[in-house]
């Protein structure tokens, strides 16, 4: 391995170090409350919650849980949302994604107060993001923004491509990653010779979920790759039912070749609930006036 393996684990432990700091310094103002809602029983998103939670208390918030079952109709999770948009105790609110079949994702995003969706999903906050202005943006891509700007300073005029196209990640990554004034590709499944478009950055951001997708030689020597799959394989010779957490990228190849790469687990990962954190945080800023 020729790269350096950029830690996200520790990145993330500052980051929440100094949100706990803050809101012990705010205590005067009142405590910044976050209530994440659950629906259904997801074991991914289980495991999240149950993170989510406990960092949440571990930097002084108010942590408030909401589990659904996966049957519930559109109206109660509605009728929900309005009443987490009126409490003031509450000021960022979290709706576990992906949602049951029958409810409809946009529907239920855009029924948060913008004010409130720390998660950046909102349509108005996508809107400002979009268009330069201030805005919630979305955790996962400001916690890898957050790692692209510590290794490389300013990230303007680098070649930067991101692979995929979802609204939580690859589009406002693409987002963030412009405003930054890096020239930016969206690659994705129906990309031709996607190698050779990856072949080209000297940033490379992969959220696909795909297990070990990209390998060492579509990469340029002294690339930036910054892997947010987090995917659960079999691990052979580990016994029945074990499993093992690999990126997007196949890493040993990867790390070959680039100069610098985030590992999984403990790269993106703990990043993201970092940044859930400082919006939060924000969030009651911007409430408070
Ligand atoms: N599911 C996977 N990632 C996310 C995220 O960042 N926010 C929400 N709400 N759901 C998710």
């Amino acid at each position: 391995m020729s790269a350096r393996s950029i830690d996200g684990k520790a990145f993330a432990a500052t980051v929440r170090s100094r949100v706990a700091e803050q809101v012990a310094a705010l205590a005067a103002h009142g405590q910044p409350g976050l209530a994440v809602v659950l629906v259904g029983a997801d074991p991914a998103s289980e495991v999240y919650v149950r993170s989510k939670g406990k960092m949440t208390i571990e930097v002084g918030m108010k942590s408030v849980e909401h589990r659904l079952p996966a049957d519930v109709s559109e109206a109660d999770l509605l009728g929900l949302l309005a009443e987490l948009n009126r409490d003031e105790t509450i000021h960022g609110i979290l709706v576990q994604l992906p949602l049951p079949a029958h409810l409809d994702e946009n529907q239920v995003i855009n029924a948060i107060d913008p004010a409130k969706d720390v998660d950046g999903f909102h349509i108005s906050n996508v809107g400002l993001l979009g268009t330069g202005q201030k805005s919630m943006v979305p955790c996962t891509p400001l916690g890898c923004l957050m790692m692209l700007r510590d290794y490389h300073g300013s990230l303007s005029g680098l070649d930067a491509v991101v692979i995929g196209r979802s609204n939580i990640v690859g589009k406002p990554m693409a987002q963030l990653l412009l405003k930054d004034s890096c020239t930016v590709t969206i690659a994705h499944s129906r990309t031709k010779n996607i190698e050779a478009v990856v072949k080209r950055a000297d940033i490379v951001v992969v959220a696909v979920g795909r297990p070990e997708m990209v390998k060492g030689d579509w990469i340029k020597p002294g690339t930036t790759v910054i892997d947010v799959g987090i995917n659960r394989i079999d691990a052979p010779g580990k016994g029945e039912g074990k499993a093992r957490l690999v990126g997007d990228c196949h890493f040993d190849s990867c790390a070959e070749v680039a100069g610098a790469i985030t590992p999984v687990p403990g790269g993106v990962g703990p990043m993201t609930i970092a940044c859930l954190l400082a919006n939060t945080l924000n969030a009651f800023c911007d409430q408070k006036g």
